[in-house]
């Protein structure tokens, strides 16, 4: 699995770097055709900055049009919570741009049985997908310091889900339902991109890159996109030492 490595000095320049980035993805998609650009947005706190400048881009620079917004994962809470994923785009990005309501797919009614959430934003996701696996322009991924990615945890039962697009998944060490797209859906997407900050993940990134191939314990390991390209988008921090995995490209970012 070929991999593009894009370092960055920090978490400001990682931010920057992957807006600029995103930007030259939705400009190549809305120029080769006239279809919309979808993007699967990753919650937890690393990609809250680039939602933040993302919204900051003079108006225009995007056609929100012509950018549909997934959630690659969402908590189990009421999108009141301040634990939801809808709250923190939200209150970064959709508060601060006009995009039309249809095309902002949050995950229907979240907090009640996470299995009919999980079912139902399925559905919604078919209405405009064929039902063949969807093919996303992009996947935004975080990774946890388990390893985990969206809410593929280790050791829980999404990880062996294989037919689904979305699923309802009990994190025992949380003590919480997610609610998660598969590994077989984010490996349909055209590009799929670790957004990896901090020190802390420098472990998570070696077990990653070159601890034995045991996905049940480090899921993150199941993102291997079956056409298209996986990215890293990282700051120096997370990276520290680790030897980039083999065959990555790296794009140094100063
Ligand atoms: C979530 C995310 C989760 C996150 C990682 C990294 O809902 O929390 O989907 O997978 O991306 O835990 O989180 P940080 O970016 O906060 O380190």
């Amino acid at each position: 699995m070929s991999s593009q490595l894009m370092v960055c000095s920090g978490k400001e320049q990682l931010a920057q770097q992957a807006c600029d980035w995103l930007l030259r993805l939705i400009g190549q998609c809305h120029r080769e055709s006239d279809r919309c650009f979808y993007l699967a947005l990753s919650g937890g706190s690393t990609p809250k900055r680039l939602y933040e400048l993302l919204a900051e881009l003079p108006v225009g620079t995007v056609d929100w049009e012509r950018v549909v917004l997934i959630w690659g994962d969402e908590r189990n809470v009421d999108v009141a919570s301040d634990e939801s994923n809808f709250r923190m785009v939200r209150e970064s990005l959709l508060d601060r741009i006009k995009i039309p309501e249809q095309n902002v797919l949050g995950v229907p009614e979240p907090g009640g049985s996470p299995a009919a959430a999980a079912s139902n934003y399925e559905l919604l996701l078919k209405k405009h997908f064929s039902d063949a696996m969807p093919r996303f322009d992009c996947v935004l991924l975080g990774m946890g310091d388990d390893v985990h990615t969206a809410s593929l945890f280790p050791e829980t039962a999404a990880l062996e889900e294989n037919d689904r697009w979305v699923i309802e998944n009990y994190v025992e060490k949380l003590d919480c339902w997610r609610i998660t797209l598969t590994a077989n859906c984010i490996n349909a997407a055209q590009n799929v991109a670790f957004l990896i900050s901090g020190q802390s993940k420098q472990d998570a990134l070696q077990k990653l890159w070159h601890g034995p191939m045991e996905p049940l314990k480090y899921p993150s390991q199941l993102i291997q996109p079956t056409a298209g390209q996986l990215w890293f988008l990282l700051d120096q921090d997370a990276l520290g030492e680790v030897a980039p995995p083999a065959n990555a490209s790296l794009i140094n970012c100063g």
